[in-house]
């Protein structure tokens, strides 16, 4: 008799509360990753106000591959692969901008804004039956959310909103932060780091790591701005929102910032506030908008490739299984008071700017996780805090605002999704 071998699968790294060291190492691993995962799955590309006109356009990535995401003059949005259909060159390098039309430096194809191929020079040395239509641009399915356009190469998808499960009600409660107008991207810093880009998947939603890794920037916090980042003894809690989804809400008070308006103005934003007040805005609409420049009291991580905290977003690329793109984009309001977005920008780069007191640290234990890892593949992942008192929540489990509840629920999808 013969027994057939079982081939292991990539699911079998992942063993609920801990994870294989591989997972962070693997080339073949983070191959099929890009193919399970970024391949099959929504995938964070742009935010509406990055392309406010129609003509407008900003580069992104799905996984690996190039994308441009660009609005056509019946104002749809088209996500299409940056890659030219005769010879592969990408039609666009400019970041983001205006445009009536993508010409391909090589040859000259030239493409409409929704990818569709115009023309060709000499076009007769294909023959009377080349077929244009069949020649434009890649395209991928496109759906938006809140102004939060994803995209995708499975056409089979469910729909967007059903795949964002219970994030919605927390993208609602986060899109507050426009304190009555809309969320609008102010600017965007970029950097990459040495290191798996589940490394960072892991980290928007661990409070775990926060009193240790940001003593600095706790250090820098006047008493009263300390207290409110003190939150590892506060009510606070993490929870499964369905399909890898987690949200970690550190100040419950926070966390719907139209309520309670009444509160007293802390003291860092006082003088924000008097300068709304001189400018002539109602007390009413001071309060909401010097609440909103503070921002929401919850992180919010979306599977698998973008994140929401404090005033920004965080968009992660996987490069190769050991290098990511990271995107910290800096968010404000469209039309609001030139104070305020000054404020949040101001506050925005204090954390997570290139010389701020929270990103750098974080970076530099990513890098760190990733050294690390070298020590030994016989020893695993640990995610196994805060299953001492997780009890049932709307979407999944709720933990302790330091469980791993969050990389608990991202590594159930990924599992999902590799075993698929
Ligand atoms: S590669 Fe684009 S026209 Fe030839
Ligand atoms: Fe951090």
């Amino acid at each position: 008799m013969t027994i057939a071998a079982t081939q292991p699968q990539p699911g079998d790294l992942v063993e609920f509360d801990r994870v294989k060291t591989p997972m962070y190492e693997d080339e073949a691993l983070f191959e099929e990753e890009l193919e399970r995962i970024f391949g099959r799955t929504w995938v964070w590309v742009a935010h509406t106000s990055e392309i406010p006109d129609k003509g407008s356009f900003v580069r992104s990535w799905v996984g690996r591959q190039p994308v441009i995401v660009v609005r056509d003059r019946k104002n749809e949005i088209h996500v299409m692969v940056n890659r030219c259909r005769h010879r592969a060159a990408t039609v666009c390098e400019v970041k983001k901008g205006k445009t009536s039309s993508f010409q391909c430096p090589y040859h000259g194809w030239g493409y409409g804004l929704d990818g569709s191929l115009r023309g060709l020079p000499y076009p007769e040395q294909y023959g009377e039956d080349f077929d244009k239509e069949a020649h434009g641009l890649k395209k991928l399915r496109v759906e938006s959310y809140q102004g939060m356009i994803f995209a995708t190469f499975n056409e089979e998808i469910e729909p967007l909103e059903s795949f964002l499960a219970g994030a919605k009600k927390w993208i609602d409660l986060f899109m507050k932060q426009g304190g009555g107008f809309p969320i609008k991207v102010l600017g965007e810093h970029q950097f990459t780091f040495p290191g798996n880009w589940k490394i960072q998947l892991e980290n928007t939603t661990d409070a775990y790591h926060f009193p240790v890794v940001h003593k600095s920037f706790l250090q820098s916090l006047d008493k009263e701005a300390e207290a409110t980042f003190t939150f590892l003894e506060g009510e606070g809690f993490v929870e499964d929102l369905g399909n890898g989804h987690s949200v970690m809400v550190m100040m419950p008070e926070l966390v719907d910032l139209d309520d309670n308006l009444d509160a007293a103005i802390p003291q860092r934003f006082e003088a924000l506030a008097q300068e709304l007040r001189d400018e002539g805005y109602p007390e009413d609409q001071v309060r909401k908008i010097v609440r909103a420049v503070g921002g929401a009291g919850f992180n919010l991580n979306l599977f698998p490739n973008v994140s929401f905290s404090l005033s920004f977003f965080r968009v992660l690329r996987p490069i190769n299984v050991r290098e990511t793109g990271i995107r910290h984009i800096a968010l404000g309001m469209d039309g609001g008071p030139v104070a305020a977005n000054r404020m949040r920008l101001r506050l925005h780069e204090h954390f997570q700017g290139p010389l701020g007191f929270g990103s750098p640290d974080d970076a530099e234990v990513w890098e760190r996780v990733q050294r690390g890892t070298l020590g030994g593949e016989d020893l695993p992942i640990l995610v196994n805090r805060g299953l001492v008192d997780e009890v049932p929540g709307e979407h999944g489990p709720r933990g302790h605002v330091s469980a791993e509840t969050g990389m608990r629920a991202a590594y159930k999808m990924w599992k999902r999704m590799m075993d698929q």
